[in-house]
Protein backbone atom coordinates (compact mmCIF):
# COMPACT_ATOMS: atom_id res chain seq x y z
CA UNK A 1 0.00 0.00 0.00
CA UNK A 2 3.04 2.41 0.69
CA UNK A 3 4.48 1.60 -2.61
CA UNK A 4 1.18 2.38 -4.13
CA UNK A 5 0.32 5.85 -2.25
CA UNK A 6 3.95 6.67 -3.04
CA UNK A 7 3.72 6.25 -7.06
CA UNK A 8 0.40 7.75 -7.07
CA UNK A 9 2.19 11.41 -5.60
CA UNK A 10 5.13 10.32 -7.88
CA UNK A 11 2.34 10.40 -10.95
CA UNK A 12 0.80 13.69 -9.42
CA UNK A 13 4.27 15.01 -9.15
CA UNK A 14 4.54 14.15 -13.30
CA UNK A 15 1.14 15.90 -14.07
CA UNK A 16 2.61 19.49 -13.24
CA UNK A 17 5.07 19.41 -15.62
CA UNK A 18 3.13 17.88 -18.63
CA UNK A 19 2.35 21.25 -19.95
CA UNK A 20 5.79 22.67 -19.92
CA UNK A 21 6.82 22.73 -23.16
CA UNK A 22 4.07 24.37 -26.07
CA UNK A 23 3.68 21.65 -28.89
CA UNK A 24 4.08 22.51 -33.04
CA UNK A 25 1.75 20.08 -34.99
CA UNK A 26 3.90 20.56 -37.72
CA UNK A 27 6.89 19.48 -36.31
CA UNK A 28 4.59 16.51 -34.93
CA UNK A 29 3.51 15.25 -38.44
CA UNK A 30 7.15 14.74 -39.52
CA UNK A 31 8.26 13.34 -36.12
CA UNK A 32 4.92 10.84 -36.06
CA UNK A 33 6.50 8.96 -39.05
CA UNK A 34 7.62 5.96 -36.92
CA UNK A 35 4.30 6.16 -34.38
CA UNK A 36 2.43 5.60 -37.96
CA UNK A 37 3.11 2.40 -38.45
CA UNK A 38 1.00 1.65 -35.27
CA UNK A 39 -1.41 4.57 -34.44
CA UNK A 40 -2.58 5.41 -38.20
CA UNK A 41 -1.65 8.79 -39.90
CA UNK A 42 -4.22 9.94 -38.49
CA UNK A 43 -3.95 9.02 -34.80
CA UNK A 44 -6.60 5.78 -35.77
CA UNK A 45 -4.69 1.97 -34.58
CA UNK A 46 -4.30 0.06 -37.41
CA UNK A 47 -4.71 -2.76 -35.22
CA UNK A 48 -7.16 -3.58 -32.27
CA UNK A 49 -4.21 -4.07 -29.70
CA UNK A 50 -3.02 -0.13 -30.64
CA UNK A 51 -4.94 2.61 -29.18
CA UNK A 52 -6.35 5.18 -31.19
CA UNK A 53 -4.87 8.70 -30.16
CA UNK A 54 -6.42 11.25 -33.14
CA UNK A 55 -8.53 14.22 -31.04
CA UNK A 56 -7.25 13.36 -27.74
CA UNK A 57 -6.08 15.89 -25.04
CA UNK A 58 -2.49 17.16 -26.09
CA UNK A 59 -1.93 17.32 -22.39
CA UNK A 60 -2.72 13.76 -21.70
CA UNK A 61 -0.83 12.49 -24.61
CA UNK A 62 2.48 14.35 -23.48
CA UNK A 63 1.81 12.56 -19.79
CA UNK A 64 1.72 9.50 -20.96
CA UNK A 65 4.53 9.37 -23.85
CA UNK A 66 6.74 10.99 -20.14
CA UNK A 67 5.61 8.00 -18.22
CA UNK A 68 6.40 5.50 -20.77
CA UNK A 69 9.50 6.78 -20.67
CA UNK A 70 10.07 7.25 -17.06
CA UNK A 71 8.61 3.95 -17.01
CA UNK A 72 5.69 5.12 -14.93
CA UNK A 73 3.85 3.69 -17.29
CA UNK A 74 4.85 0.06 -18.02
CA UNK A 75 4.66 -1.08 -21.93
CA UNK A 76 7.62 -2.41 -23.58
CA UNK A 77 5.98 -1.81 -26.95
CA UNK A 78 5.90 1.79 -25.77
CA UNK A 79 8.85 2.38 -23.77
CA UNK A 80 11.79 2.42 -26.70
CA UNK A 81 8.93 4.73 -28.93
CA UNK A 82 9.37 7.31 -26.24
CA UNK A 83 12.65 6.80 -24.92
CA UNK A 84 13.84 8.85 -27.92
CA UNK A 85 11.38 11.58 -27.83
CA UNK A 86 12.56 14.98 -26.13
CA UNK A 87 10.31 17.30 -24.19
CA UNK A 88 9.74 19.02 -27.54
CA UNK A 89 9.22 15.89 -29.36
CA UNK A 90 6.57 14.77 -27.16
CA UNK A 91 5.07 18.16 -26.62
CA UNK A 92 5.18 18.38 -30.97
CA UNK A 93 4.02 14.74 -31.94
CA UNK A 94 0.80 15.11 -29.16
CA UNK A 95 -0.08 18.90 -30.73
CA UNK A 96 -0.31 16.81 -34.08
CA UNK A 97 -2.48 13.88 -32.96
CA UNK A 98 -4.28 16.48 -31.48
CA UNK A 99 -5.43 18.24 -33.85
CA UNK A 100 -7.35 15.40 -35.67
CA UNK A 101 -11.24 14.93 -34.81
CA UNK A 102 -11.88 11.59 -32.42
CA UNK A 103 -12.95 9.78 -35.71
CA UNK A 104 -9.20 10.56 -37.49
CA UNK A 105 -10.92 12.71 -39.97
CA UNK A 106 -8.85 16.15 -40.73
CA UNK A 107 -8.74 19.25 -38.29
CA UNK A 108 -12.19 21.02 -38.31
CA UNK A 109 -12.07 23.48 -40.78
CA UNK A 110 -10.66 21.35 -43.76
CA UNK A 111 -13.31 18.66 -43.14
CA UNK A 112 -16.61 20.56 -42.87
CA UNK A 113 -17.06 20.12 -46.43
CA UNK A 114 -16.61 16.49 -47.11
CA UNK A 115 -18.63 15.64 -44.27
CA UNK A 116 -21.44 17.10 -45.55
CA UNK A 117 -21.04 15.69 -48.96
CA UNK A 118 -20.70 11.90 -47.65
CA UNK A 119 -23.67 11.98 -45.19
CA UNK A 120 -26.49 13.68 -47.97
CA UNK A 121 -24.87 10.49 -50.02
CA UNK A 122 -25.14 7.78 -48.25
CA UNK A 123 -28.36 7.21 -46.48
CA UNK A 124 -28.14 3.36 -46.56
CA UNK A 125 -28.25 1.84 -42.87
CA UNK A 126 -24.79 0.25 -41.75
CA UNK A 127 -24.57 -3.08 -41.39
CA UNK A 128 -24.92 -4.20 -37.85
CA UNK A 129 -21.40 -4.87 -36.04
CA UNK A 130 -20.70 -8.48 -35.50
CA UNK A 131 -19.97 -8.50 -31.63
CA UNK A 132 -18.20 -11.47 -30.26
CA UNK A 133 -18.08 -11.62 -26.60
CA UNK A 134 -21.48 -11.58 -25.16
CA UNK A 135 -21.18 -8.14 -23.66
CA UNK A 136 -24.09 -5.42 -22.72
CA UNK A 137 -23.27 -1.76 -23.71
CA UNK A 138 -27.12 -0.39 -22.50
CA UNK A 139 -25.43 -1.90 -18.98
CA UNK A 140 -22.27 -0.23 -19.80
CA UNK A 141 -23.81 3.13 -20.30
CA UNK A 142 -25.38 2.85 -17.33
CA UNK A 143 -22.84 2.16 -15.41
CA UNK A 144 -20.42 4.97 -17.19
CA UNK A 145 -23.21 7.43 -16.40
CA UNK A 146 -24.52 6.37 -13.26
CA UNK A 147 -21.84 4.56 -11.48
CA UNK A 148 -22.59 1.75 -8.68
CA UNK A 149 -22.72 3.70 -5.47
CA UNK A 150 -23.40 0.28 -3.55
CA UNK A 151 -20.45 -1.19 -4.97
CA UNK A 152 -18.47 2.09 -4.73
CA UNK A 153 -18.21 3.30 -8.30
CA UNK A 154 -17.95 6.60 -9.39
CA UNK A 155 -19.77 7.29 -12.34
CA UNK A 156 -17.42 7.62 -15.12
CA UNK A 157 -19.18 10.71 -16.58
CA UNK A 158 -17.86 12.98 -13.82
CA UNK A 159 -14.19 12.57 -14.99
CA UNK A 160 -14.21 11.50 -18.40
CA UNK A 161 -17.48 13.32 -20.13
CA UNK A 162 -20.67 12.60 -21.82
CA UNK A 163 -20.01 9.63 -23.90
CA UNK A 164 -16.35 9.80 -23.43
CA UNK A 165 -15.61 13.34 -24.50
CA UNK A 166 -13.57 15.26 -21.35
CA UNK A 167 -13.39 19.06 -20.89
CA UNK A 168 -10.72 18.26 -17.90
CA UNK A 169 -7.49 17.68 -20.36
CA UNK A 170 -5.57 15.58 -18.29
CA UNK A 171 -8.68 13.28 -17.49
CA UNK A 172 -8.63 11.52 -21.57
CA UNK A 173 -10.92 10.95 -24.15
CA UNK A 174 -12.37 7.47 -24.27
CA UNK A 175 -14.72 8.09 -27.06
CA UNK A 176 -13.95 6.00 -30.24
CA UNK A 177 -11.59 3.85 -28.66
CA UNK A 178 -10.75 0.24 -29.40
CA UNK A 179 -13.42 -2.31 -26.64
CA UNK A 180 -10.29 -4.35 -26.18
CA UNK A 181 -7.90 -1.65 -25.38
CA UNK A 182 -10.32 -0.26 -22.86
CA UNK A 183 -10.38 -3.50 -21.06
CA UNK A 184 -6.67 -3.94 -20.87
CA UNK A 185 -6.48 -0.79 -19.65
CA UNK A 186 -9.61 -1.06 -17.31
CA UNK A 187 -7.57 -4.40 -15.74
CA UNK A 188 -4.22 -2.60 -15.44
CA UNK A 189 -5.63 0.03 -13.33
CA UNK A 190 -7.39 -2.63 -11.35
CA UNK A 191 -4.24 -4.91 -10.52
CA UNK A 192 -2.51 -1.86 -10.18
CA UNK A 193 0.25 -2.34 -13.04
CA UNK A 194 -0.89 1.00 -14.26
CA UNK A 195 -0.69 3.72 -11.47
CA UNK A 196 -3.40 6.25 -10.93
CA UNK A 197 -5.30 7.42 -8.28
CA UNK A 198 -8.73 7.85 -9.21
CA UNK A 199 -8.12 5.07 -11.52
CA UNK A 200 -7.23 2.38 -9.33
CA UNK A 201 -9.59 3.19 -7.08
CA UNK A 202 -12.48 3.08 -9.46
CA UNK A 203 -11.57 0.12 -11.40
CA UNK A 204 -10.97 -2.19 -8.12
CA UNK A 205 -14.77 -2.28 -7.81
CA UNK A 206 -14.62 -3.38 -11.54
CA UNK A 207 -16.14 -7.08 -12.58
CA UNK A 208 -14.64 -8.27 -15.67
CA UNK A 209 -18.25 -8.46 -16.45
CA UNK A 210 -18.34 -4.71 -16.10
CA UNK A 211 -15.22 -4.25 -17.90
CA UNK A 212 -16.63 -5.76 -21.24
CA UNK A 213 -19.92 -4.02 -21.11
CA UNK A 214 -17.70 -0.26 -20.43
CA UNK A 215 -16.07 -2.13 -23.41
CA UNK A 216 -19.24 -2.78 -25.53
CA UNK A 217 -20.53 0.81 -24.52
CA UNK A 218 -17.09 2.51 -26.37
CA UNK A 219 -17.40 0.84 -29.54
CA UNK A 220 -19.93 3.12 -30.10
CA UNK A 221 -21.56 5.50 -27.22
CA UNK A 222 -23.59 8.03 -29.35
CA UNK A 223 -25.77 4.75 -30.71
CA UNK A 224 -26.97 3.18 -27.13
CA UNK A 225 -29.77 4.64 -26.23
CA UNK A 226 -31.36 6.71 -23.57
CA UNK A 227 -30.61 4.40 -20.35
CA UNK A 228 -31.63 5.34 -16.73
CA UNK A 229 -29.94 4.32 -13.20
CA UNK A 230 -31.74 0.29 -13.43
CA UNK A 231 -32.94 -0.75 -10.17
CA UNK A 232 -29.90 -2.51 -9.29
CA UNK A 233 -27.83 0.54 -9.74
CA UNK A 234 -29.45 2.69 -7.17
CA UNK A 235 -27.61 3.26 -4.17
CA UNK A 236 -27.84 1.50 -0.79
CA UNK A 237 -25.07 2.14 1.48
CA UNK A 238 -24.10 -0.41 3.38
CA UNK A 239 -21.85 -0.21 6.89
CA UNK A 240 -19.82 -2.07 9.11
CA UNK A 241 -20.75 -0.55 12.44
CA UNK A 242 -23.63 -0.89 13.94
CA UNK A 243 -26.32 2.48 12.84
CA UNK A 244 -28.51 2.00 16.36
CA UNK A 245 -25.82 1.25 18.94
CA UNK A 246 -23.66 4.09 17.28
CA UNK A 247 -26.75 6.76 17.08
CA UNK A 248 -27.28 6.04 21.14
CA UNK A 249 -23.31 6.22 22.01
CA UNK A 250 -23.45 9.75 19.61
CA UNK A 251 -25.02 12.12 22.22
CA UNK A 252 -21.82 13.90 23.64
CA UNK A 253 -20.90 14.53 19.97
CA UNK A 254 -24.39 16.70 19.25
CA UNK A 255 -23.09 19.69 20.99
CA UNK A 256 -20.78 20.74 18.53
CA UNK A 257 -21.21 18.13 15.36
CA UNK A 258 -25.28 18.20 15.49
CA UNK A 259 -27.12 15.34 16.34
CA UNK A 260 -27.30 14.16 12.83
CA UNK A 261 -23.80 15.28 12.13
CA UNK A 262 -24.59 18.68 10.62
CA UNK A 263 -22.60 21.23 12.84
CA UNK A 264 -24.54 24.15 13.85
CA UNK A 265 -21.57 26.77 14.17
CA UNK A 266 -18.77 26.81 11.32
CA UNK A 267 -15.92 25.94 12.98
CA UNK A 268 -17.05 22.32 13.45
CA UNK A 269 -16.66 20.27 10.74
CA UNK A 270 -20.09 18.19 9.42
CA UNK A 271 -19.19 14.54 9.60
CA UNK A 272 -23.05 13.48 8.14
CA UNK A 273 -22.64 11.12 4.87
CA UNK A 274 -18.86 11.36 5.07
CA UNK A 275 -16.90 7.72 4.16
CA UNK A 276 -17.51 5.64 7.27
CA UNK A 277 -13.54 4.37 7.20
CA UNK A 278 -12.51 7.99 6.84
CA UNK A 279 -14.29 8.63 9.95
CA UNK A 280 -12.82 5.92 11.34
CA UNK A 281 -9.12 6.03 11.10
CA UNK A 282 -9.73 9.82 12.29
CA UNK A 283 -11.28 9.12 15.86
CA UNK A 284 -8.64 6.29 16.01
CA UNK A 285 -5.71 9.31 15.02
CA UNK A 286 -7.26 11.97 17.47
CA UNK A 287 -7.16 8.60 19.87
CA UNK A 288 -3.65 8.10 19.35
CA UNK A 289 -2.77 11.56 19.21
CA UNK A 290 -1.51 11.16 15.49
CA UNK A 291 -4.05 13.70 14.24
CA UNK A 292 -3.58 16.28 17.05
CA UNK A 293 -6.68 17.98 18.82
CA UNK A 294 -6.82 18.87 22.61
CA UNK A 295 -10.72 19.00 22.26
CA UNK A 296 -11.27 15.72 20.25
CA UNK A 297 -8.72 13.69 22.23
CA UNK A 298 -10.61 14.26 25.28
CA UNK A 299 -13.83 13.38 22.94
CA UNK A 300 -12.73 9.87 22.05
CA UNK A 301 -10.44 8.93 25.08
CA UNK A 302 -12.81 6.72 26.33
CA UNK A 303 -14.34 5.25 23.10
CA UNK A 304 -13.67 1.45 22.05
CA UNK A 305 -12.70 -0.11 18.79
CA UNK A 306 -16.48 -1.03 18.75
CA UNK A 307 -17.81 2.31 19.72
CA UNK A 308 -15.41 3.99 17.22
CA UNK A 309 -16.68 1.83 14.31
CA UNK A 310 -20.46 2.08 15.43
CA UNK A 311 -20.16 6.00 16.08
CA UNK A 312 -18.68 6.39 12.21
CA UNK A 313 -21.68 4.48 10.64
CA UNK A 314 -23.68 6.49 12.24
CA UNK A 315 -22.89 9.63 11.69
CA UNK A 316 -21.99 8.06 7.84
CA UNK A 317 -25.52 7.02 7.37
CA UNK A 318 -26.93 10.64 7.71
CA UNK A 319 -27.80 13.16 5.03
CA UNK A 320 -25.21 16.30 4.50
CA UNK A 321 -26.84 19.64 4.53
CA UNK A 322 -24.44 21.37 2.23
CA UNK A 323 -23.02 24.83 3.08
CA UNK A 324 -23.89 27.84 1.92
CA UNK A 325 -21.01 29.30 -0.11
CA UNK A 326 -19.98 31.40 -2.87
CA UNK A 327 -18.44 29.48 -5.56
CA UNK A 328 -14.70 30.48 -6.93
CA UNK A 329 -13.77 30.79 -10.24
CA UNK A 330 -9.78 30.31 -8.70
CA UNK A 331 -10.43 27.70 -6.43
CA UNK A 332 -12.88 25.69 -8.96
CA UNK A 333 -9.62 26.48 -11.04
CA UNK A 334 -6.74 24.71 -8.94
CA UNK A 335 -9.33 21.94 -7.60
CA UNK A 336 -10.48 20.94 -11.30
CA UNK A 337 -6.26 21.34 -12.98
CA UNK A 338 -4.34 22.35 -10.07
CA UNK A 339 -1.40 24.67 -10.82
CA UNK A 340 1.55 23.31 -13.58
CA UNK A 341 4.09 26.10 -12.47
CA UNK A 342 3.60 25.86 -8.71
CA UNK A 343 3.54 22.33 -8.85
CA UNK A 344 0.39 22.15 -7.21
CA UNK A 345 -1.78 18.85 -8.19
CA UNK A 346 -5.23 18.73 -8.71
CA UNK A 347 -7.84 18.20 -6.30
CA UNK A 348 -10.36 16.19 -8.17
CA UNK A 349 -7.48 13.17 -8.60
CA UNK A 350 -8.51 12.16 -5.04
CA UNK A 351 -11.19 14.66 -3.60
CA UNK A 352 -13.14 13.38 -6.98
CA UNK A 353 -14.74 15.95 -9.24
CA UNK A 354 -17.96 16.26 -7.43
CA UNK A 355 -15.82 16.70 -3.80
CA UNK A 356 -17.94 13.07 -2.73
CA UNK A 357 -14.25 11.96 -1.93
CA UNK A 358 -13.05 8.16 -2.28
CA UNK A 359 -14.56 5.82 0.25
CA UNK A 360 -12.67 3.09 -0.32
CA UNK A 361 -9.18 4.79 -0.86
CA UNK A 362 -9.76 6.89 2.16
CA UNK A 363 -10.10 9.90 0.77
CA UNK A 364 -12.71 12.49 2.33
CA UNK A 365 -15.18 13.91 0.81
CA UNK A 366 -15.34 17.44 1.08
CA UNK A 367 -18.24 18.78 -0.97
CA UNK A 368 -20.84 21.19 1.55
CA UNK A 369 -18.29 21.37 4.40
CA UNK A 370 -17.93 24.29 5.99
CA UNK A 371 -15.39 26.67 4.25
CA UNK A 372 -14.64 28.39 7.96
CA UNK A 373 -12.83 24.64 8.31
CA UNK A 374 -11.93 23.43 5.07
CA UNK A 375 -9.59 26.39 5.46
CA UNK A 376 -8.33 25.52 8.95
CA UNK A 377 -7.07 22.47 8.10
CA UNK A 378 -5.28 23.61 4.70
CA UNK A 379 -3.97 25.72 7.05
CA UNK A 380 -2.99 22.98 9.55
CA UNK A 381 -1.64 20.87 6.77
CA UNK A 382 0.29 23.60 5.61
CA UNK A 383 2.09 24.77 8.98
CA UNK A 384 2.39 20.59 9.69
CA UNK A 385 -0.03 20.97 12.94
CA UNK A 386 -1.98 17.92 10.98
CA UNK A 387 0.25 15.12 10.52
CA UNK A 388 -1.97 12.26 9.85
CA UNK A 389 -2.21 12.30 6.18
CA UNK A 390 -0.22 8.96 4.70
CA UNK A 391 2.56 9.58 2.98
CA UNK A 392 1.90 13.30 3.87
CA UNK A 393 0.19 13.63 0.46
CA UNK A 394 -2.18 16.98 1.78
CA UNK A 395 1.30 18.35 3.65
CA UNK A 396 3.30 18.33 0.28
CA UNK A 397 0.40 19.63 -1.78
CA UNK A 398 -0.62 22.57 1.00
CA UNK A 399 2.95 23.70 1.32
CA UNK A 400 2.65 24.87 -2.21
CA UNK A 401 -0.68 26.90 -1.22
CA UNK A 402 -0.66 30.88 -1.06
CA UNK A 403 -3.64 32.18 1.62
CA UNK A 404 -5.10 33.15 -1.18
CA UNK A 405 -5.60 30.20 -2.80
CA UNK A 406 -6.66 28.84 0.76
CA UNK A 407 -9.59 31.09 0.66
CA UNK A 408 -10.79 30.72 -3.00
CA UNK A 409 -10.16 26.30 -2.10
CA UNK A 410 -11.90 26.67 0.71
CA UNK A 411 -14.68 28.26 -0.69
CA UNK A 412 -15.51 26.83 -4.06
CA UNK A 413 -15.32 23.49 -2.01
CA UNK A 414 -18.27 24.63 0.28
CA UNK A 415 -20.34 25.58 -2.63
CA UNK A 416 -20.45 21.93 -4.29
CA UNK A 417 -23.56 20.11 -3.49
C1 LIG B 1 4.93 -1.02 -32.66
C2 LIG B 1 3.68 -0.35 -32.48
C3 LIG B 1 3.73 1.06 -31.86
C4 LIG B 1 4.45 2.15 -32.30
C5 LIG B 1 5.41 2.25 -33.48
C6 LIG B 1 4.07 3.27 -31.43
N1 LIG B 1 3.15 2.84 -30.52
FE1 LIG B 1 2.21 4.02 -29.15
N2 LIG B 1 1.25 2.37 -28.36
C7 LIG B 1 1.40 1.08 -28.84
C8 LIG B 1 0.68 0.17 -27.94
C9 LIG B 1 0.59 -1.33 -28.06
C10 LIG B 1 0.11 0.98 -26.92
C11 LIG B 1 -0.78 0.52 -25.72
C12 LIG B 1 0.10 0.31 -24.51
C13 LIG B 1 -0.72 -0.19 -23.33
O1 LIG B 1 -1.46 -1.16 -23.49
O2 LIG B 1 -0.63 0.43 -22.24
C14 LIG B 1 0.48 2.36 -27.22
C15 LIG B 1 0.08 3.46 -26.45
C16 LIG B 1 0.37 4.78 -26.78
C17 LIG B 1 -0.12 5.94 -26.09
C18 LIG B 1 -1.08 5.92 -24.89
C19 LIG B 1 -2.50 6.03 -25.39
C20 LIG B 1 -3.52 6.25 -24.30
O3 LIG B 1 -4.70 6.42 -24.67
O4 LIG B 1 -3.18 6.25 -23.11
C21 LIG B 1 0.39 7.05 -26.70
C22 LIG B 1 0.14 8.49 -26.31
C23 LIG B 1 1.22 6.58 -27.78
N3 LIG B 1 1.19 5.20 -27.82
C24 LIG B 1 1.92 7.42 -28.65
C25 LIG B 1 2.86 6.97 -29.59
C26 LIG B 1 3.73 7.85 -30.32
C27 LIG B 1 3.75 9.36 -30.21
C28 LIG B 1 4.50 7.04 -31.10
C29 LIG B 1 5.65 7.47 -32.04
C30 LIG B 1 6.73 8.18 -31.42
C31 LIG B 1 4.08 5.67 -30.88
N4 LIG B 1 3.09 5.67 -29.94
C32 LIG B 1 4.59 4.56 -31.54
C33 LIG B 1 2.08 0.69 -29.98
C34 LIG B 1 2.93 1.51 -30.72
C1 LIG C 1 -12.12 10.80 -10.55
C2 LIG C 1 -11.94 10.85 -11.98
C3 LIG C 1 -12.12 9.56 -12.80
C4 LIG C 1 -13.19 8.67 -12.77
C5 LIG C 1 -14.42 8.70 -11.88
C6 LIG C 1 -12.92 7.69 -13.80
N1 LIG C 1 -11.75 7.98 -14.42
FE1 LIG C 1 -10.88 6.90 -15.94
N2 LIG C 1 -9.22 8.12 -15.90
C7 LIG C 1 -9.07 9.23 -15.08
C8 LIG C 1 -7.74 9.80 -15.29
C9 LIG C 1 -7.17 11.04 -14.58
C10 LIG C 1 -7.09 8.98 -16.28
C11 LIG C 1 -5.69 9.14 -16.87
C12 LIG C 1 -4.71 8.32 -16.09
C13 LIG C 1 -3.29 8.58 -16.54
O1 LIG C 1 -2.92 9.76 -16.64
O2 LIG C 1 -2.56 7.60 -16.76
C14 LIG C 1 -8.07 7.94 -16.64
C15 LIG C 1 -7.82 6.91 -17.58
C16 LIG C 1 -8.76 6.00 -18.00
C17 LIG C 1 -8.56 5.03 -19.06
C18 LIG C 1 -7.31 4.86 -19.89
C19 LIG C 1 -7.46 5.72 -21.12
C20 LIG C 1 -6.31 5.60 -22.07
O3 LIG C 1 -6.43 6.25 -23.15
O4 LIG C 1 -5.30 4.93 -21.78
C21 LIG C 1 -9.72 4.31 -19.17
C22 LIG C 1 -10.00 3.20 -20.14
C23 LIG C 1 -10.65 4.82 -18.17
N3 LIG C 1 -10.05 5.84 -17.49
C24 LIG C 1 -11.95 4.34 -17.99
C25 LIG C 1 -12.80 4.73 -16.95
C26 LIG C 1 -14.07 4.10 -16.67
C27 LIG C 1 -14.68 2.98 -17.47
C28 LIG C 1 -14.57 4.72 -15.56
C29 LIG C 1 -15.86 4.40 -14.80
C30 LIG C 1 -16.05 3.02 -14.37
C31 LIG C 1 -13.62 5.76 -15.16
N4 LIG C 1 -12.57 5.73 -16.04
C32 LIG C 1 -13.78 6.62 -14.10
C33 LIG C 1 -10.01 9.72 -14.19
C34 LIG C 1 -11.21 9.11 -13.84
C1 LIG D 1 -16.67 20.51 22.13
C2 LIG D 1 -16.95 20.34 20.72
C3 LIG D 1 -16.80 18.93 20.13
C4 LIG D 1 -17.41 17.77 20.54
C5 LIG D 1 -18.38 17.60 21.73
C6 LIG D 1 -17.02 16.74 19.61
N1 LIG D 1 -16.21 17.28 18.66
FE1 LIG D 1 -15.49 16.32 17.00
N2 LIG D 1 -14.48 17.99 16.43
C7 LIG D 1 -14.46 19.18 17.14
C8 LIG D 1 -13.49 20.09 16.54
C9 LIG D 1 -13.12 21.49 16.99
C10 LIG D 1 -12.93 19.38 15.41
C11 LIG D 1 -11.85 19.89 14.43
C12 LIG D 1 -10.47 19.49 14.95
C13 LIG D 1 -9.36 20.00 14.05
O1 LIG D 1 -9.34 21.20 13.74
O2 LIG D 1 -8.50 19.18 13.66
C14 LIG D 1 -13.57 18.08 15.39
C15 LIG D 1 -13.30 17.10 14.45
C16 LIG D 1 -13.95 15.87 14.38
C17 LIG D 1 -13.77 14.90 13.33
C18 LIG D 1 -12.88 15.04 12.09
C19 LIG D 1 -13.73 15.55 10.95
C20 LIG D 1 -13.01 15.59 9.63
O3 LIG D 1 -13.68 15.96 8.63
O4 LIG D 1 -11.83 15.26 9.56
C21 LIG D 1 -14.56 13.83 13.64
C22 LIG D 1 -14.71 12.56 12.82
C23 LIG D 1 -15.24 14.13 14.88
N3 LIG D 1 -14.84 15.39 15.30
C24 LIG D 1 -16.13 13.27 15.52
C25 LIG D 1 -16.65 13.49 16.79
C26 LIG D 1 -17.38 12.51 17.55
C27 LIG D 1 -17.70 11.09 17.04
C28 LIG D 1 -17.73 13.10 18.73
C29 LIG D 1 -18.47 12.45 19.89
C30 LIG D 1 -17.87 11.25 20.42
C31 LIG D 1 -17.21 14.46 18.70
N4 LIG D 1 -16.55 14.65 17.52
C32 LIG D 1 -17.41 15.42 19.69
C33 LIG D 1 -15.25 19.49 18.24
C34 LIG D 1 -16.04 18.60 18.94
C1 LIG E 1 -3.15 12.25 -3.55
C2 LIG E 1 -4.50 12.39 -3.08
C3 LIG E 1 -4.99 13.78 -2.66
C4 LIG E 1 -4.95 14.96 -3.39
C5 LIG E 1 -4.39 15.17 -4.79
C6 LIG E 1 -5.59 15.95 -2.58
N1 LIG E 1 -6.01 15.40 -1.40
FE1 LIG E 1 -6.93 16.38 0.14
N2 LIG E 1 -6.89 14.68 1.28
C7 LIG E 1 -6.37 13.47 0.88
C8 LIG E 1 -6.45 12.53 1.99
C9 LIG E 1 -6.02 11.07 1.94
C10 LIG E 1 -7.00 13.23 3.09
C11 LIG E 1 -7.30 12.69 4.50
C12 LIG E 1 -6.03 12.49 5.29
C13 LIG E 1 -6.33 11.79 6.59
O1 LIG E 1 -6.34 10.55 6.61
O2 LIG E 1 -6.58 12.47 7.58
C14 LIG E 1 -7.28 14.58 2.61
C15 LIG E 1 -7.84 15.59 3.38
C16 LIG E 1 -8.17 16.85 2.91
C17 LIG E 1 -8.87 17.85 3.68
C18 LIG E 1 -9.38 17.70 5.11
C19 LIG E 1 -10.77 17.11 5.10
C20 LIG E 1 -11.39 16.99 6.47
O3 LIG E 1 -12.58 16.63 6.52
O4 LIG E 1 -10.71 17.21 7.47
C21 LIG E 1 -9.02 18.95 2.87
C22 LIG E 1 -9.71 20.24 3.22
C23 LIG E 1 -8.40 18.63 1.60
N3 LIG E 1 -7.90 17.34 1.65
C24 LIG E 1 -8.34 19.48 0.50
C25 LIG E 1 -7.62 19.23 -0.67
C26 LIG E 1 -7.39 20.22 -1.72
C27 LIG E 1 -7.91 21.65 -1.69
C28 LIG E 1 -6.65 19.61 -2.68
C29 LIG E 1 -6.09 20.21 -3.97
C30 LIG E 1 -5.34 21.45 -3.85
C31 LIG E 1 -6.43 18.23 -2.24
N4 LIG E 1 -7.03 18.05 -1.03
C32 LIG E 1 -5.74 17.28 -2.97
C33 LIG E 1 -5.89 13.17 -0.38
C34 LIG E 1 -5.64 14.09 -1.40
Amino acid sequence: MKKVLFSIILGLGMLSHANAFVGDAKAGKAKAATCAGCHGANGIGIMDAYPNIAGQHADYLAKQLKAFKSGERKDPVMAPMAAILSDQDMADVAAYYASFSRDGSAPAETATTTEETSTTATPVAAAPVKVEFVADAKSGKALYEHGDKARGITACIDCHGKEGNSDVLINPNLSAQHPEYIEKQLKAFKDVSRHNAAMNQVSGNLSNDDIANLGAYFKDPASVGEVKASAAIVAVKTFTGDIEAGKTKSATCAACHGADGNALVAIYPSIAGQSEAYLVKQLKDFKSGTRNDPVMAGMVAALSEDDIQNISAFFASQTLTPAVAETSALGKSLYMSGNAKEGISACIACHSVNGKGMDKAGFPAIAGQSATYLKSQLEKFRSKTRTNDNNGMMQNIALKLSDKDIDALASYMASLK
